[in-house]
């Protein structure tokens, strides 16, 4: 059966200081009460090496939230997928909405980040999702599906096993608004779809769909509940750890 998985993104927050501490707070609260699914934090660069030793012995993976699209080199403040992995992290964040629209990253240019990811034994968190407009447009499974298509699908099946994907629609990114259980269900079912197209039903059903937008303990049952919804990708109610952990608690 696919992994339940509860993720955090920090995105751009934290000090190492406050970083390590939120770690340390969450480290503590998962070893009084096993975790029911499994919880990776993303974090940025800075944090990587540290957190990722102060939780090598627990159930926290970790995660980073971006890499480079070039292996090494001439590339100032850039940070590789090798470096990435050096610092013990296991996961990679990729494609998520605030770097294809602030930072122009384009699907090629995540379809050479993924496959750096993957080259180094990262495991990648691969980020999808519509606009507003897009969704007022009825666009949204053609966006999920080209955004698919222009990165991830010519993976092989191998390569694949290593990809969680992340629906995460823009409109409902640290607004308030969270999908409906039921509209978040009816774009994951949609998903598994497009991946059992390329890949075939086995894989499919084995590929984690995580919903992420404006989740927190408060609606997460409801989303998890649903036969296609794996988990969440968290941005705001991660930096907590009491709120994060009411994620978790949803799959008890
Ligand atoms: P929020 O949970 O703050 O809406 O952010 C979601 C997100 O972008 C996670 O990657």
């Amino acid at each position: 059966m696919r992994k339940h998985i509860v993720a955090g993104n920090w995105k751009m927050n934290k000090t190492l200081q406050e970083g390590v501490a939120l770690a340390t707070e969450l480290k503590e609260i998962l070893a009084a009460e096993k975790p029911n699914c499994e919880v990776i934090i993303g974090t940025p660069f800075i944090h990587l090496a540290t957190v990722s030793e102060l939780v090598k012995d627990c159930v926290i993976a970790v995660s980073a939230e971006n890499c480079a699209n070039k292996a090494s080199g001439a590339y100032t403040g850039e940070v590789s997928a090798a470096m990435v992995k050096s610092t013990g992290a296991e996961y990679v964040i990729l494609g998520h909405s605030e770097r294809r629209e602030y930072y122009h990253e384009t699907p090629e240019i995540l379809k050479e980040k993924v496959d750096l990811a993957l080259a180094e034994g990262l495991k990648v968190i691969f980020c999808i999702g519509e606009s507003l407009e897009q969704r007022e447009a009825g666009e949204q499974e053609a966006v999920c599906k080209a955004e698919l298509a222009g990165s991830v699908f010519h993976l092989t099946p191998e390569q694949w096993k290593s990809i969680v994907i992340a629906y995460e629609p823009i409109w409902a990114i640290g607004t308030g608004k969270t999908a409906t259980a039921e509209q978040a269900e009816e774009i994951h079912a949609y998903i598994r779809k497009c991946v059992a197209e390329v890949y075939g039903a086995e894989l499919a059903d084995e590929t984690s769909i995580l919903y992420g937008g404006s989740c927190k303990a408060s609606n997460a049952p409801e989303l998890f509940q649903k036969p296609d919804i794996d988990g969440g990708l968290i941005g705001g109610a991660s930096l907590k750890a009491p709120d994060f952990k009411g994620i978790i608690d949803a799959w008890k």
